[in-house]
């Protein structure tokens, strides 16, 4: 196997305008690693936060003065072509999907634990399935949070900064498990939310959250940044819970003062308020899929890009406003 490739790279943080195709080292799988040659990776907020080291509290995870892994990319499709030691349950030649924390998928080849990876199941589409494994499992694990579990029919939901990769995901996912589902977006958004499940749009800029009455809610998943958490209560039932997904806050220590904050308002009494640290959940993911093979949830993909113009991708992410996901064609 050929040893270096070209991927797209920014070796310090930085805008998205700093990556560059360059020649870098294959990386070889570790012990319970596997090495994949990339078929698609999809982009994501939190891809934007690593390639600018926003918030600086970032830098003490992924790299103090320039990032460990200088490829972005975190979703992966792709075939297994070499495994490391002590690998169980993963094989030469599977195609598979899961999630590469930390980045590389803007790459040929990537290297991800092989606990992290489930199948692809035969006929579902790449582009979509890369769309799956941050937005959708993040959206996933909101719902559960917000305890709209499946079956959650009768619960009212409005999910705040619905028509982004997580949002359109949310909308979605709770609408299947039998919520009543609101959503506030972009007017521009509005009528792609109302098609994705929402049975009420509201436009953020004209309709701000004071207008709807108090207590409507059962839960709340708040994806949008920087609303007031007091806006957010007043929307739910006293045992009703607020799910913060959204990032955002200072440049240095982004959404931790308001996590904070959310915990101290939720030690009284009145709805709780809950901080979601989403992570990599295997199972969560083969749900997803099943779900995407039967038709039953189905991605908003507002761009699909060829490898060689993964920078361009990347700076469209940066800039903001896309409605649902991007994706990177690798192979
Ligand atoms: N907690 C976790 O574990 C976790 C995991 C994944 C992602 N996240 C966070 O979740 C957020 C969404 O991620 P993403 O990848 O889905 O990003 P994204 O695709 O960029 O979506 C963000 C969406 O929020 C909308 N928005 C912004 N302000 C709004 C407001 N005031 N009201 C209504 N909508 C608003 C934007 O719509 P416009 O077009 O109107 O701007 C955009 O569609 C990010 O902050 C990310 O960091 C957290």
């Amino acid at each position: 196997m050929t040893e270096s490739m070209k991927a797209w790279r920014r070796e310090t943080y930085g805008p998205a305008s700093g990556i560059t195709l360059d020649r870098a080292p294959v990386p070889q799988p570790r012990s319970g690693e596997v090495l994949l040659r990339m078929r698609a990776t999809s982009l994501n907020a939190g891809d934007v936060r690593l390639l600018r080291g926003d918030p600086l509290l970032v830098r003490a995870a992924f790299g103090l003065t320039r990032p460990r892994q200088p490829i972005r990319g975190m979703d992966a499709v792709g075939t297994v072509v070499a495994t490391g030691p002590q690998v169980i349950g993963v094989e030469i030649g599977d195609e598979v999907v899961g999630e590469l924390v930390g980045g590389g998928g803007l790459a040929p080849y990537a290297v991800v634990p092989a606990s992290r990876l489930v199948p692809l199941p035969p006929g579902v589409d790449v582009a979509a399935a890369a769309t799956l494994p941050i937005a959708a499992g993040t959206a996933w694990q909101a719902l559960d949070a917000a305890g709209v579990g499946i079956g959650g029919h009768g619960l009212r939901v409005l999910v705040v900064g619905a028509s982004g990769g997580v949002g359109t995901f949310a909308v979605q996912l709770a609408a299947l498990r039998g919520a009543e589902v609101w959503a506030s977006c972009a007017e521009r958004n509005r009528a792609l939310v109302s098609r994705l499940g929402a049975v009420r749009t509201f436009d953020h800029r004209r309709e701000p959250l004071a207008v709807i009455p108090a207590g409507r809610f059962d839960a709340v998943v708040d994806i949008a940044r920087g609303i007031d958490l007091r806006d957010l209560r007043r929307l739910v039932s006293d045992d009703g819970t607020i799910v913060l997904v959204a990032g955002g806050g200072g440049p240095v220590l982004g959404p931790v003062p308001r996590m904070l904050r959310a915990v101290a308002l939720s030690l009284g009494r009145g709805p709780r308020i809950r901080p979601l640290a989403a992570s990599p959940r295997p199972e969560v993911l083969t749900a997803l899929l099943s779900l995407l093979a039967e038709g039953r949830i189905a991605p908003v993909i507002a761009g699909v890009y060829p490898f060689e113009r993964g920078a361009e991708a990347l700076a469209r992410m940066e800039a903001g406003h896309v409605a649902g996901k991007l994706v990177v064609r690798v192979g």
